[in-house]
């Protein structure tokens, strides 16, 4: 078999957030992918980075008061400690906020501007009305123009998906400074990638490098019209890389940087060995493969490969689209528990009991990936514990002082079956149809056990004339189940060091499986792997549980005094504060906690409603309150509010009002009427 070169690369992760189980189904997949290559003795790099640049890291560090450097440093010796925590084993782990990500930006940009491809076009876009910073998306709220929702980011709801325009929100506010932001025009920077639109068709449909439904996709939603220009560039304030000649102004959109990011981090690598990047990034030999999840294709199959072409580097071999994860049936939920971080798994659970799941659902196709907890469970215990490891602890121990036999014994043919095997699941593995794989794998195991079972070698032990017996068939268990443990190595790699352990034999080469060992010694059994526990599920559980309940928290804490840092002097400067009074003077006024027990229209007055007011007891307050055009009377019944009580009653056109609710605002729809906190009672005073 000739040797491939393989350059193998997982998205990278975004640095604003921990790495989830959602995340490990592609970080695992790829894992497998790259052991599995490197045993059927192919030369294979992997190559990861943190995906650093954007407003999104921008506002997080802002939020921690931290420079935007910390705070990606911090989140990238998270991710590692995850991904090393779970087995994955890169060969370099970068990051797309390094020089050598620069450099290659500049160069890529240079081809793209050489070529023609690079234009200038302006864009109505929102400012802070306050600082004259033009606002990134996500620091704009609103309500969605499509579905009325309040309260959602400028670039997509989160209610009913509809992606926009930040300036089609209505009623928008600047989270910077919380005032209605300014529309204006900014200069952005595009790649018109439509001159690329007949490489792309055919690059995309050839078959070979996408999923069919990839391809397929990508056909009828993009590539069946005009390609639009792709917006590449962000005006400041954005972290990122400043676009040259406009250092401090523009900088490359971070969908521009992130994926240059794979060769940023190969380039690195190839600094510390010695190797040649051009090798790997501009030779015909290297074969690149990517893995990503099915919301980014979209980049990765259209953009990124037009950007290579255009800068003259080596097109992807292929581009392997997974699924995403749902647990139980349901996107992971924070409340539900589901959500759970790769860290607090890791705290519960044994990292091969995920990587078997996984590797067990996966299949070639985008289907979503769904982790049922009682199934993972099962599925572990039957198959790893029972049928796989098990078959070694209950051979093992009667061969520990006699070694294997000294030729391979008569088996029926079962090894020889399982030899024969080796392609079929090696195809299996190649095509990321591991699922099949495992099945595969698993057939032999549901072959051996039978075998062992049938011979009970812990009844012919009983007999010393049996011993060469006893010997023969625990050679054959041992054998068959190293088999098995050699196709399985790619997925669980920890079981395959015990098993080096367990027989005093490495396990280097995907053809280890042609060949039984014979004469060699056996180790002592050590416990290799114990049964999943419902109970350690549970606590895994509960704890993401309450991790999600304790960030909202922290998330409500820190969410006053950060907009209030970025208050507008405006209100105070339109009504500036009174003249001193005593405290005497403030006591005179007996402010006291109502509630609203009705409120009605007052047809003939366009501004008032009229409350009726409980103060306890049987104590009712008749108060005309002019916050008509701000509230509906159905939303305030029951509600607490803050009265002055004792304001000498007044006459008016609609009758008498006696007392004042409390408010502030400028009138009209500008009216914010004071809460009491939960636990506040009707009647009691306010001070
Ligand atoms: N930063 C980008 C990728 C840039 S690549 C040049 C990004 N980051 S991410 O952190 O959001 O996601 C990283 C990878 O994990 C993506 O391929 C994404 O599809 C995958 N997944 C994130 N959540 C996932 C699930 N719940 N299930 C399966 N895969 C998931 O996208
Ligand atoms: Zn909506």
């Amino acid at each position: 078999m000739t040797q491939r070169q393989i350059l193998v690369t997982a998205a990278l992760p975004y640095a604003n957030g921990p790495i989830h189980i959602g995340h490990l189904v592609e970080y695992i997949q790829t894992d497998i992918w790259v052991r599995f290559q490197r045993l059927r003795g192919h030369r294979c790099i992997f190559i990861c980075a943190d995906d650093t640049h954007g407003t999104a890291i921008m506002k997080s560090a802002r939020q921690r008061n931290c420079t935007e450097q910390q705070f990606i440093d911090e989140m990238q010796a998270a991710h590692q400690e995850d991904f090393a925590g779970f087995g994955v084993t890169f060969d370099n782990y970068g990051s797309t906020h390094s020089d050598e990500n620069r450099q290659l930006c500049h160069e890529i940009w240079r081809s793209l501007n050489e070529q023609g491809l690079i234009k200038q076009e302006t864009v109505v876009e929102l400012f802070d009305s306050q600082s004259g910073e033009s606002l990134p998306d996500r620091f704009v709220r609103g309500t969605c123009p499509k579905c009325g929702a309040p309260d959602q980011y400028g670039d997509n709801c989160d209610k009913c998906s509809a992606t926009y325009s930040a300036v089609d929100l209505i009623d928008p506010i600047s989270t910077t400074s919380g005032q209605p932001p300014v529309q204006g025009e900014a200069v952005h920077y595009f790649v018109t990638i439509e001159a690329l639109h007949e490489f792309l068709d055919e690059w995309t449909q050839s078959g070979s490098h996408l999923q069919d439904e990839v391809a397929n996709y990508l056909k009828g939603h993009f590539l069946h019209e005009p390609l639009r220009d792709w917006d590449v560039s962000r005006p400041a304030p954005y972290f990122g890389f400043d676009i040259p000649g406009t250092e401090g102004r523009h900088f490359w959109y971070v969908w521009f940087d992130a994926p240059i990011g794979y060769m940023a981090s190969t380039k690195q690598w190839c600094a510390e060995q010695g190797e040649s990047f051009d090798g790997w990034w501009k030779s015909p030999a290297t074969e690149i493969h990517h893995f990503i999840g099915k919301d980014i294709q979209y980049f990765h199959c259209l953009f990124w490969p037009a950007m290579l072409k255009t800068a003259g580097f080596t097109l992807p071999e292929k581009v392997h689209i997974h699924g995403f994860l749902t647990v139980n049936g349901r996107k992971m939920s924070k409340r539900d528990g589901t959500f759970v971080m790769a860290a607090t798994y890791l705290k519960h659970l044994n990292p091969t009991y995920l990587r078997y799941y996984y590797a067990a659902k996966l299949g070639p196709r985008l289907d979503d990936i769904d982790m049922n907890l009682e199934e993972f469970q099962n599925k572990v215990d039957s198959d790893l514990v029972n049928k796989v490891v098990n078959l070694a602890s209950r051979a093992a121990k009667f061969v520990a002082e006699t070694g294997l036999s000294a030729t391979y014994p008569d088996d029926g043919g079962l090894f020889q079956q399982g030899a024969a095997a080796s392609e079929l699941i090696a195809e299996a593995y190649e095509a990321c149809n591991y699922g099949r794989a495992m099945r595969l794998i698993m057939e032999l195991a549901d072959r051996a056990n039978p075998f062992f079972d049938d011979a009970a070698p812990w009844v012919l032990r009983k007999d010393p004339a049996q011993a060469d017996r006893v010997q023969e068939i625990c050679t054959v268990a041992l054998n068959l189940y190293r088999q098995i443990m050699v196709y399985l190595a790619p997925v669980v790699p920890e079981l395959a060091e015990k098993t080096e352990i367990l027989l005093g034999q490495p396990i280097k080469h995907w053809d280890d499986a042609q060949t039984p060992l014979t004469g060699s010694p056996v180790a002592k059994f050590k416990h290799m792997l114990k049964r999943v526990e419902a109970k350690d599920i549970q606590a895994m559980i509960d704890e993401s549980k309450e991790q999600a309940a304790a960030a909202a928290d922290a998330e409500a804490d820190s969410s006053t005094p950060s907009t209030t840092t970025a208050d507008s002097d405006a209100p105070l400067k339109a009504e500036p504060l009174a003249d001193q009074c005593t405290f005497d003077d403030f006591v005179k006024v007996d402010l006291r906690i109502a509630r609203v027990v009705s409120a009605e229209n007052v047809p003939e007055a366009n501004k008032l409603l009229k409350l009726t007011l409980s103060l306890g007891g049987d104590e009712r307050r008749t108060v005309f309150a002019g916050i008509k055009k701000a509230y509906q009377p159905e939303d305030l019944e029951g509600r607490l509010v803050v009265m002055a009580a004792n304001l000498a009653p007044r006459k008016m056109k609609f009758g008498v009002s006696e007392g004042m609710i409390l408010a502030s605002g400028e009138g009209g729809k500008e009216v914010f009427m004071l809460g009491v906190d939960e636990g506040g009672q009707p009647g009691q005073r306010v001070h």
